[in-house]
């Protein structure tokens, strides 16, 4: 399975890749795979359908290899426990590919999915990295320094760096497409 599944997560990644390219995303980016990817033990794994149903007609092909090998991305959460919502990791998280910590490492370059299940606030949060994301199933509410719009599947949406930002799902759960990019990559995300 493993090569097979190799294969088709690099198919994601030229996907993913070729999505943004009006956005100047270099494909030399990407790096060399030198980690692997096992089953994922995830709470989000849940959403596996219901993540990528609600897709248009651009993001659908890569949606639909998404899907096939849903379960063997490197779903996780990672931001100190909040007090208001204890088990947040079970309802939002991402899968990222290309990144410090990802199967493709890059110190310089982060690409991944973010998951976001219905009726869920992702909390204000900030990051020195560049972010670009481009919508791939879900309507949601998107906040970029209190302002608030919907944005639908194909959008895309530039968070630039350390700018407070903040994403609220309703009836669709919400998976996007994100890269990080700028001075940098390795700094974690924190809330506000
Ligand atoms: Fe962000």
């Amino acid at each position: 399975m493993s090569k097979e599944l190799d294969i088709k997560i690099r198919k994601i990644i030229d996907e993913a890749i070729k999505l943004l390219n009006e956005n100047n995303i270099d494909s030399n980016n990407i790096p060399e795979q030198t980690g692997s990817f096992e089953k994922s033990t995830s709470p989000l794994l849940k959403y596996a359908e219901s993540s990528t149903l609600h897709g248009s007609k651009e993001t659908e092909p890569l949606l639909r290899l998404i899907r096939e090998v849903f379960d063997y991305l490197p779903w996780k959460y990672n931001y100190e426990e909040r007090e208001d919502k204890k088990d947040l990791g079970s309802y939002m998280g991402w899968a990222e590919l290309i990144g410090p910590e990802a199967p493709y490492k890059s110190d310089d370059f982060c690409l991944g999915f973010t998951l976001i299940s219905p009726y869920t606030l992702y909390p204000e949060h900030r990051h020195p990295a560049i972010e670009l994301y481009k919508v791939l199933s879900g309507i949601a509410e998107w906040t970029l320094e209190g302002a608030t719009s919907k944005r639908v599947p194909g959008e895309v949406i530039l968070h630039p760096s350390n700018k407070i930002h903040k994403m609220q799902t309703y009836d669709q759960a919400l998976l996007a497409l994100y890269t990080w990019s700028g001075n940098d990559v390795v700094t974690l995300s924190e809330y506000v």
